[in-house]
């Protein structure tokens, strides 16, 4: 699952004990554990390896360049979405080759900074976007490869609704029975050689049933293209495998790819490349965000235990009622936690809603959560933080965001400084 675990009531990170790493770089911290990166990326190889993927790191999940270099020299790609991404994509090192590029609004500008980096593949969302990129293509004298993103209509009951992106109601791609037209209108274009298909059906997904269906859609379209002349060279499956926000919630990656290699293997066979874009499942049980509880109280009938961290710094709960794990870095030997999940069963415990000093009355990390009892000045870990956490963090009432720490072993660097009051208003001067 991750390197994060326990050692005589210590809360270690790697070789790493976190309270101590707090005293010395204050908190709210975010600290991930290289090893825990690599291990996700390499066992996910591993299990699609009959495949010989391009494995292209999801940005959006965990952006920090550190990270992305990491993962960049370990022999990833990059999935960007967006200017910035490219640049971060860029500054770490990425062979530009390997990087896919999604979204629904990409700008002129973004566009020419893909084609003049000679990115992979632009991922294609509409066919008005395709025109403006064929064509600013051609005014660049590039030629430049593109993958439409079709949505293959699956749907997974267990995705949150403001995560599932594969229906034919959403904003992204183009709906499957629209792509046949699609390539007949513009998969001859010589500027923007339309080549490939792309799914992205949502995340987290914790079963392969969802993967298989939208990649037999998507086979099956690829045999109709072919027939029609079109040359298929490159499948993109997407994003959205689990992660471990409670112990072994994720299938291995075994299990997924018993579903998916076998379904894809003709196609790879037939000289296709398959194109993954996972982010969550490899920096999601990397990260813990570290925060201290500044004061508990009562409210009514309820027990609060407020933090110097909140939405502002991990929006998950708040923007979509996730669940993270949290305990105390020090505790007792009765306290030490045998797995992680909602219900721990252990005597002694407090219920508390955990909640944050943004003002609003949302600023919950966890509500009802039973926790052994906490005193203003302990550090409270909230794990399985690295995914859609410090990228999603804001400065909502003029709050700093956090420093970010890499653990490698027993040593551990900043790998991005504490803000600070007069980065907040640097930029309105
Ligand atoms: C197009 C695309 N690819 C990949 C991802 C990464 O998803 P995950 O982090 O769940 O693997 C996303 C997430 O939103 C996405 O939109």
């Amino acid at each position: 699952m991750d390197h994060f675990q326990y050692q005589d009531g210590r809360l270690y990170g790697e070789g790493v004990d976190l309270t101590a790493l707090c005293d010395q770089v204050g908190t709210p911290v975010y600290v991930y554990s290289r090893q825990t990166l690599l291990d996700h990326y390499q066992s996910l190889s591993r299990a699609f390896a009959p495949l010989d993927p391009l494995i292209c790191y999801s940005i959006k999940s965990c952006g920090n360049v550190h990270i992305l270099r990491l993962l960049a020299e370990a022999g990833a790609g990059m999935d960007i979405v967006s200017g910035g991404e490219l640049h971060r994509a860029r500054k770490a090192g990425a062979d530009p080759e390997k990087i896919v590029y999604a979204g629904v609004g990409k700008t002129d500008a973004e566009i020419r900074a893909a084609l003049d980096a000679g990115i992979g593949y632009f991922n294609i969302e509409s066919e008005n976007e395709f025109e403006t990129i064929a064509a600013l293509a051609r005014q660049a004298g590039a030629t430049a490869h593109a993958a439409l993103r079709v949505n293959p209509d699956v749907y997974d009951p267990d995705t949150h609704a403001k995560t599932t992106t594969g229906r034919k109601e959403t904003k992204f791609g183009v709906d499957i029975d629209r792509a046949a037209a699609f390539f007949a209108r513009y998969g001859k274009d010589e500027h923007l050689r339309l080549d490939a298909l792309h799914l992205h059906i949502g995340s987290p997904i914790y079963s392969a049933d969802a993967y298989a269906q939208a990649i037999e859609k998507a086979l099956g379209l690829i045999d109709q293209l072919r027939a029609s002349g079109f040359a298929i060279a490159a499948l993109n499956i997407g994003g959205g495998y689990g992660a471990d926000y409670t112990t072994d919630q994720t299938p291995p990656y075994t299990l997924y790819a018993e579903r998916i290699v076998p379904l894809l293997r003709p196609f790879v066979e037939g000289g296709g490349k398959v194109i993954l874009e996972p982010g969550r499942t490899i920096a999601a049980n990397a990260g813990v965000l570290l925060s201290r509880v500044l004061y508990t109280k009562t409210g009514g009938t309820r027990r609060f235990v407020i933090v110097d961290t909140g939405m502002h710094h991990l929006v998950r709960p708040a923007m979509y009622d996730a669940f993270h794990f949290m305990w105390p870095t020090v505790v007792a030997a009765d306290f030490v936690p045998s797995q992680r999940g909602l219900e721990m069963n252990l005597a002694g415990l407090e219920t508390v809603d955990v909640v944050g000093p943004i003002c609003e009355t949302g600023d919950i990390l966890a509500s009802q959560r039973a926790l052994p009892p906490m005193q203003r000045g302990e550090v409270l870990a909230t794990f399985t933080a690295g995914a859609y956490g410090m990228v999603m963090a804001s400065n909502y009432n003029a709050m700093p965001r956090p420093a970010e720490v890499l653990l490698n072993g027993d040593q551990w660097t900043t790998i991005r400084r504490r803000e600070t009051y007069d980065d907040l208003t640097a930029l309105e001067e």
